[in-house]
C-alpha cells in the first residue's frame, strides 16, 4: 500500500525535546533538568476531590463545554484575581489542557493559507500545530531583545494574510514575561491589524517579580483574545489533563463544535479536582511558588558564575543560559554533557532555529538534584576550557 501518512504529517518533525529524551530514556542515573512539569505531586486536597467524585459515582460524561461547577468556579476565579469577565454559560470551555485549547483554537480562526506569528524561540508545539490547522507560521527571533517580542517587529511581520498571533508569558523556554506597558504597546499594533491573540498564559500564575497582567484583561483586548490557560503547571496538574478557553462567545462556540466532535468532554474526575483546586488550593500553590524563585535564584546565580550567561527569568520554572562561548553548538553542548556528565537539558534549537547557542534547563526539579547538576555542569565546562588551552 502506498501513501498511507499524509503529506502533512510525513513532513512534520517529531518534537526536539522527545528526541534528545528518548537518548535518555536508556541511560542510567541521569539527573533530568530536561522536563517541563513540577516535581510536585498535586495537593492533597485536589486529589482527594478526585477520590471522593469517584467514591460518589461520578463516572459520566459532563456537557461538552465541561462541569457548569467548574466553570462557574473559572469566572468567580477570574473576576477576583485578574478583573476578568467571563460568562460561564457563553465564553469559557473545558479542555484537555492548554494544549487541546491552542489546537482548537487554531482550527477555529484558521482559513488556508493563514498567518500566525510566532514570536520565537518557542514552545515546541505552536509551529506544528498551526501547519496542522492549514496555517503558516511566521516566527520572529527574539534573541536579540532579551527574548521579547517588540511592536516594531511584530509590525514589520504583519500583511494582509495575517490572521493572529500566539503570545505566550511568562514563557517557554526562556521565562521571559512582560509587563503592563510592554503588552500594551503590542495590543496597539494587535488591535491596529486586528489579529487574533491566542495568548497561552499557562505559567501566570508563577511569575515572580511583578503582576501578571492577562492580556485579556488590556483596555479592547477581550474581543480579539483567546485566554489559554489551565491546570498543569501552577496546580501541579499535568497528568489529570484540565484547561480553560475563554474568549468571545463566537469563537468559543465554533471551538466547542471541533470539541464536541473530537474529545466530546475532559474526564469527570478531573474536572471535579479541578474546580476544588479553585478553592482550597491557595496555599500549597503558594509554598510551590515560593519553592520556585529560591531555586530560580540559586540557579540563575551558579550559571552566571559559572560563565554561561543567563538573564534572570521573570516566571515559569525554566533559565535560558547561552553556551556561545563553549564553542559548541547546542545539540552537541547537550549531547555531550549528557554523555559525560549524566545530566540532561534541552538544547536550545528544540525551541525553533533562535534557539541556538542556548540550552534550557528547568528547576523544577529538587533542590539536591540541582546542586549536584550544576556542580556536573561546572566540572564538565572546566574540562572543556582545559581542552581549549
Ligand atoms: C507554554 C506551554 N503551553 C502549553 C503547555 C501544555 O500544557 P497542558 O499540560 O495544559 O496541555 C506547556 C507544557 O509544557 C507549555 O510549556
Amino acid at each position: 500500500m502506498k501513501n498511507i501518512i499524509s503529506k502533512k504529517v510525513e513532513q512534520m518533525q517529531p518534537s526536539g525535546i522527545r528526541a534528545f529524551f528518548d537518548l535518555v530514556l536508556g541511560m542510567k542515573d541521569i539527573i533530568s533538568l530536561g522536563v517541563g512539569e513540577p516535581d510536585f505531586v498535586t495537593p492533597w486536597a485536589i486529589r482527594e476531590a478526585g477520590i471522593y467524585s469517584l467514591e460518589q459515582g461520578f463516572t459520566s460524561y459532563t456537557s461538552n463545554k465541561g462541569l457548569y461547577k467548574l466553570r462557574l468556579g473559572l469566572s468567580r476565579y477570574l473576576k477576583a484575581k485578574h478583573k476578568l469577565d467571563y460568562s460561564p454559560e457563553e465564553e469559557i470551555l473545558i479542555t484537555v489542557g492548554v494544549s487541546e485549547g491552542l489546537d482548537l483554537a487554531l482550527r477555529t480562526i484558521i482559513n488556508p493559507g493563514d498567518k500566525i506569528v510566532v514570536p520565537q524561540p518557542s514552545y515546541v508545539s505552536y509551529g506544528p500545530v498551526t501547519e496542522l490547522a492549514g496555517g503558516l507560521p511566521i516566527y520572529i527571533d527574539t534573541t536579540k531583545d532579551d527574548f521579547k517580542l517588540t511592536p516594531e517587529k511584530l509590525e514589520k511581520a504583519v500583511d494582509k494574510r495575517t490572521k493572529g498571533i500566539i503570545l505566550n508569558y511568562p514563557t517557554n523556554p526562556t521565562g521571559i514575561s512582560y509587563r503592563r506597558k510592554e503588552l500594551e504597546a503590542l495590543s496597539r499594533v494587535i488591535l491596529k491589524h486586528r489579529l487574533v491573540c491566542i495568548c497561552d498564559e499557562v505559567y501566570g500564575d508563577l511569575t515572580y517579580d511583578f503582576e501578571h497582567i492577562p492580556f485579556a484583561g488590556l483596555g479592547g483586548l477581550k474581543k480579539n483574545t483567546i485566554y489559554l490557560n489551565g491546570f498543569s503547571k501552577s496546580f501541579a496538574m499535568t497528568g489529570w489533563r484540565v484547561g480553560f478557553a475563554c474568549g468571545p462567545k463566537d469563537i468559543i462556540a465554533g471551538m466547542t463544535k471541533i470539541h464536541q466532535y473530537t474529545i466530546m468532554c475532559v474526564p469527570i474526575t478531573s474536572q471535579m479536582a479541578a474546580a476544588e483546586a479553585l478553592v482550597s488550593a491557595k496555599k500549597p500553590v503558594e509554598e510551590m511558588k515560593r519553592e520556585y524563585r529560591r531555586r530560580r535564584a540559586f540557579v540563575v546565580e551558579e550559571l552566571n558564575q559559572m560563565g554561561l550567561s543567563c538573564h534572570n527569568p521573570q516566571g515559569a520554572f525554566y533559565v535560558f543560559p547561552s553556551i556561545k562561548k563553549t564553542g559548541l553548538n547546542s545539540l552537541e553542548f547537550s549531547q555531550k554533557l549528557l554523555k559525560e556528565e549524566k545530566v540532561a537539558v534541552v538544547p536550545g534549537t528544540a525551541f525553533g532555529a533562535s534557539g541556538e547557542g542556548y540550552i534550557r534547563i528547568s528547576y523544577a526539579s529538587g533542590m539536591e538534584s540541582l546542586k549536584e547538576a550544576l556542580e556536573r555542569i561546572k566540572r564538565f565546562l572546566g574540562r572543556i576550557k582545559n581542552a581549549k588551552k
